[in-house]
């Protein structure tokens, strides 16, 4: 689809908030702690990330400001910055009588909803730490997530309740229940009972900078999923970024696809844009190519910060759905997730009459990084330039910083405001990142030009990043193994033009088991039933006998080779 990348292909800069006339300047000069005065805990000593999101609009005279625009097939509703505050204490003082304390974990496993979005604040204003559970996580991974960080609540809606495995996770106290029918089982509580119940009025848990706020689950390579610990001192980050990359301004309406499950929606789907006291778009429900452009229009979206796969999706459906709706109150249009393909930038300035302004970041880097700035010309196919304050590079397996157009590790210097702190209850896991002195090494590789852009190659792993979406496969191995007819299983991504990448397996059946098209859907279900729908292998090819190293691992690096028809590579560790 896209033509050979063309280094010297320049869309020019658009004017921005970015007032520092010239990006080199800034790398020069700026230092994370400019930024500080910019709270009120720079004044009062009180450090609260929901406080300064929400209640300080309020206390600044910003209360009747909307704070939040919710809409989805059946609601359309609007939360201004006091409601949020009061709704928000309420939930908050409902999380104490169930006995939550500062540091403990508490998990939000809903559909987006206001709810989602009050539960959240609430659960940080008491000094929680929120665990995000994205609505299509099904039991197992539910399980997995619970256990490993030892959650004391979660947050939930009647829909989605099943899913938890309550009679194995005894640290668990509470599910709170939105929309609760029939009488609460055990452990359950009404989500609407304890709202009505609770004061609005609360004593908000101030908590140290370096104190827990998020922990979010992601997948490596190996291993279950790991909770990526990030703190409230990620603020200053979410806000400066919002500012400077998000270009907000306080008139913009803006509107960040990501859900909250995911790291995007909450850095950029609540923190940044809160900070910066801007009206939020939520639109809850599934992707449709209508659905978002009429909410584009309806809500007068000015900042728009999405995906490439979503992208494509909408470049898919031509220009012609575009002519019918009205775009123009769009501003600024960014993305991350995966690499953005030259073509969707060239089209997106065709028809949206914008740029789109690539961004590059991961959950443990808790916020962007690399980013493309309206003040800068965009190359299209490259992530940009580092954030001022950010100190990026090219490094080969030592450590050694490569020259320009050498792919090696994307590195990162250590040490930014919104660096993960911890792999929960994995202290050597969260080395493995620093293993070459100084650095957090990304585990993507990269190349830089000579202008200082970087451009993405690939993982050096083996994680697969399946519409934005990153899954591990030793967690889709684990499950297909767990089906009766599977006797061994290789998950690879294989290349999808509007994907990215869609999950294959290779499966190697037990004994009185035959390949057939309908034991490939039934496979496909128990991943999906089981695991998560996005985790499902969109392909399944059957094989005798799977590639394995002589100690016994899956090599799927064979796999993919075989998949892609190059050439395998060395083989001496493999078996017979
Ligand atoms: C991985 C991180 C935090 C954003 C949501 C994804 C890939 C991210 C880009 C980009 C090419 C990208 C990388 C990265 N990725 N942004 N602009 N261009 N690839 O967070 O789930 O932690 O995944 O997504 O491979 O390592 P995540």
């Amino acid at each position: 689809m896209d033509k050979p990348l063309d280094h010297n292909e320049r869309i020019p800069v658009v004017k921005g908030n970015f007032n520092l006339k010239d990006y080199e300047e800034a790398r020069r000069t700026f230092r994370w702690e400019d930024v500080e005065p910019r709270f009120t805990w720079h004044r009062t000593g009180k450090v609260n990330a929901a406080y300064e999101c929400i209640d300080r609009h309020v206390d600044e005279g910003r209360g009747d400001k909307v704070a939040l625009l919710y809409s989805d097939a059946q609601r359309n509703e609007s939360y201004t910055f006091r409601q949020l505050r009061d709704l928000s204490n309420r939930f908050g003082n409902a999380l104490r009588k169930l006995g939550v304390k500062k540091g403990d974990r508490v998990f939000i496993f809903m559909s987006r909803s206001p709810e989602l979005y009050v539960a959240f604040l609430g659960a940080l204003k008491v000094g929680a730490i929120v665990g995000p559970l994205f609505e299509a996580f099904m039991e197992a991974a539910v399980r997995d997530r619970l256990q490993d960080s030892q959650a004391k609540v979660v947050v939930t809606n009647e829909r989605l309740k099943g899913r938890i495995p309550i009679q194995d996770l005894s640290h668990l106290e509470h599910v709170v229940v939105q929309g609760l029918t029939g009488t609460p089982g055990p452990k359950e509580q009404s989500f609407e009972a304890l709202m009505e119940e609770a004061s609005q009025e609360l004593a908000i848990e101030w908590v140290d900078r370096e104190d827990g706020l998020v922990l979010h689950y992601t997948s490596g390579s190996t291993g279950k999923p790991k909770g990526v610990l990030h703190v409230h001192n990620a603020m200053i980050q979410h806000y400066i970024t919002g500012l400077w990359v998000l270009d907000l301004h306080p008139e913009d309406i803006y509107w960040c696809t990501a859900d909250p499950g995911w790291v995007t929606g909450t850095s950029y789907g609540i923190f940044a844009p809160w900070l910066n006291g801007v009206t939020n778009v939520v639109r809850g429900g599934r992707f449709s190519q209508e659905d978002w452009y009429k909410t584009l229009q309806d809500h007068r979206v000015t900042v728009w910060y999405t995906a490439p796969t979503a992208l494509r999706m909408l470049m898919g459906a031509g220009e012609e759905l575009v002519r019918q709706y009205d775009l123009s109150s769009v501003r600024h249009i960014l993305s991350v997730g995966e690499p953005l393909n030259p073509e969707v930038v060239r089209w997106g300035l065709k028809v949206y009459g914008r740029r789109i302004h690539d961004t590059w970041w991961m959950t443990e880097t808790g916020a962007q990084l690399i980013c493309n700035y309206p003040c800068m010309d965009i190359k299209p196919g490259s992530m940009g330039k580092p954030f001022p304050g950010i100190d990026a590079a090219i490094v080969d397996d030592e450590g050694r910083e490569l020259p320009p157009y050498q792919m090696g590790n994307l590195a990162i210097r250590r040490g930014w405001p919104s660096m993960m702190r911890a792999i929960w209850n994995n202290p050597a896991k969260y080395q493995e990142y620093f293993r070459l002195e100084g650095w957090y090494i990304s585990g993507d590789s990269a190349y830089r030009d000579e202008d200082g852009y970087f451009w993405f190659q690939g993982r050096v792993d083996d994680v697969i990043n399946t519409s934005g979406e990153r899954v591990g496969p030793f967690e889709v191995e684990s499950k297909l193994v767990e089906h009766p007819a599977v006797a061994e299983a290789g998950v690879i991504g294989k290349p999808d033009p509007v994907r990215g990448e869609i999950i294959k397996a290779f499966i190697a059946l037990r004994q009185g088991y035959e390949p057939s098209e309908e034991l490939k859907q039934e496979i496909r279900d128990f991943v999906k039933n089981g695991l998560a729908a996005h985790a499902a292998p969109r392909e399944i090819e059957f094989r005798d006998k799977l590639p394995k190293t002589r100690s016994g691992k899956i090599m799927r690096r064979v796999l993919k080779a075989w998949e892609l028809g190059l050439p395998t590579g060395d083989l001496s560790t493999m078996e017979d």
